[in-house]
């Protein structure tokens, strides 16, 4: 009869029975005629014995061990090991897979390799236990976050990746189509359009767990792609909004063990914070508070709609006309104190958009409004970035159709999940967050993309590459 697999982390219950353990050789030690390995699997570590067995096993090799647990006499009990107080008598043993001289080392201590090694290697890498934990804490976070939104009553939905080039403030990242050439999808910045369209569908509350791709200058907490909690509601203030957003990642983030410094977090106006803090995005922690790994959670609110556009900045270049540019989101609606000047396009500096933004330990973490749900306001917003009226139906046409069909009011936000699982797990990165991320230049982990394809490829799609002066 085939013994069923057992993990390291029983083995402690099963003293005196034979077992049948899968897993990694963590280390091996050999002492004469007695060898001694560490087997790792996805529950831990416990120490096996051969006798005249296993010396020719290499680290990292992937191995069945069948053997009897055994009571560690009380001196050899080892107290840094929650598997310490046993040890396995290996009886038989079989190589599932053999490694060969590893290229960078797996136990946590020899973590000082360079980031493309690290990277080419991700599967190895990602075998290191701090990132394992990482990961694991990640899924677990957003396990969490969706059972707070599930008490909340909302729809998880998912939104095309496939779509149309939106303005959302970065460069696109742009596919081009077979079946009509020289014609491009973009890929989504964020699904910020189609959860609006959700609305106008009546389902009131959305989110999604949503990847989102953005051709902008890479930084520690900045990627190409990355994920957002994107959420949206229906018939909501703007308090209501934000307290329900609050009570959501206040209950997953004290979930997964996260130490929160203030709740009700506390609000900022943006005024405020920038004559306090010098940024909109600020950390207020004590230098204790860093120690421990404090989150430090707060709203800014009262952000103006529209500024002057960089014109260092490509992107904002392209998306405005007339020199004015939104802050933040063109779909957001501009507080109701502003309406009137934004309808009429005059005093455009002083107009104060119905924006909050969550900053946690001097990141961005969160950023939404209430919207423009009437034409006429979104409208207003284009002409005032100086799109004629059709430039303004080419780029928003079928969300004003929408808005005349019966589109509730309604607002929302998105988190960035890899700066939260970053602060959550105290890193320093978002890299140490995601399974496979980019170098800093841009290629991916493990099969370096951009590479190039096949001339059938690009002549398929109408496509030429010229090279750049
Ligand atoms: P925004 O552009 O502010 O809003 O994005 C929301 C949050 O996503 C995170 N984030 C990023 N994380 C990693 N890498 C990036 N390149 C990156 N860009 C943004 C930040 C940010 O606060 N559609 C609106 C949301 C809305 O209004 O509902 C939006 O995308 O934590």
């Amino acid at each position: 009869m085939t013994l069923p697999r057992t993990l390291t982390a029983q083995t402690t219950d099963l003293v005196g029975q034979t077992v049948k353990l899968q897993g990694w050789v963590h280390t091996k030690r050999d002492h004469g005629k007695l060898t001694f390995i560490d087997l790792r699997d996805r529950s831990g570590l416990v120490q096996c014995v051969g006798f005249k067995l296993m010396s020719e096993l290499t680290t990292e090799s992937v191995v069945s061990v069948v053997g009897t647990v055994q009571a560690r006499p009380e001196h050899l009990v080892n107290p840094n090991l929650s598997t310490g107080t046993v040890e396995i008598s290996v009886n038989e043993y079989e190589v599932l897979n053999s490694c060969e001289e590893l290229p960078i080392q797996i136990k946590e201590e020899e973590n000082s390799v360079d980031e493309s090694v690290r990277l080419k290697y991700r599967y190895l890498d990602l075998r290191r236990e701090k990132l394992h934990n990482n990961l694991q804490l990640r899924s677990d976070f957003m396990a969490a976050l969706r059972a707070a939104l599930a008490t909340h009553q909302f729809t998880e939905i998912e939104t095309p990746l496939l779509t149309k080039s939106t303005k959302e403030g970065a460069r696109d990242f742009l596919v081009p189509s077979r079946f009509q050439p020289g014609k491009f999808y973009a890929l989504p910045q964020s699904p910020q359009q189609y959860k609006q369209l959700l609305m106008t569908a009546g389902f009131e509350r959305y989110f999604q767990f949503a990847r989102c791709v953005r051709d902008e200058d890479l930084r520690a907490d900045r990627g190409f792609e990355f994920t957002q909690l994107d959420l949206e509601m229906s018939f909501v203030s703007q308090l209501e909004a934000m307290s329900l957003m609050e009570d959501i990642i206040i209950s997953a983030v004290e979930a997964v063990g996260g130490q929160l410094k203030e709740k009700p977090f506390p609000v900022y106006k943006y005024q405020d914070a920038i004559q306090q803090f010098g940024d909109d995005k600020f950390d207020l922690r004590t230098p204790e508070e860093k120690e421990k790994g404090i989150l430090a959670f707060a709203w800014v609110v009262d952000f103006p709609f529209f500024k002057k556009v960089d014109p260092k900045d490509q992107a904002e270049v392209r998306d405005s006309k007339s020199g004015w540019t939104f802050t933040h989101n063109p779909f957001s609606s501009p507080q109701p104190d502003f309406l009137e000047d934004h309808l009429a396009h005059q005093n455009i500096d002083q107009i104060l958009a119905s924006q909050y933004d969550l900053v946690c330990n001097g990141f961005e973490v969160g950023g939404g409004s209430i919207r423009a749900h009437l034409p006429e306001v979104l409208q207003a917003t284009f002409e005032i970035m100086g799109y004629s009226p059709a430039e303004i139906e080419v780029n928003i046409g079928h969300m004003l159709t929408a808005f005349k069909l019966g589109t509730p009011p309604h607002g929302g936000i998105a988190f960035g999940l890899d700066r939260l699982v970053m602060l959550l797990s105290k890193e320093n990165s978002i890299k140490e967050t995601i399974a496979f991320p980019m170098t800093s230049t841009g290629r991916t982990a493990v099969m370096l993309a951009p590479a190039e394809v096949e001339p059938e490829q690009l002549k398929e799609l109408g496509l030429q590459v010229v090279q750049q002066k």
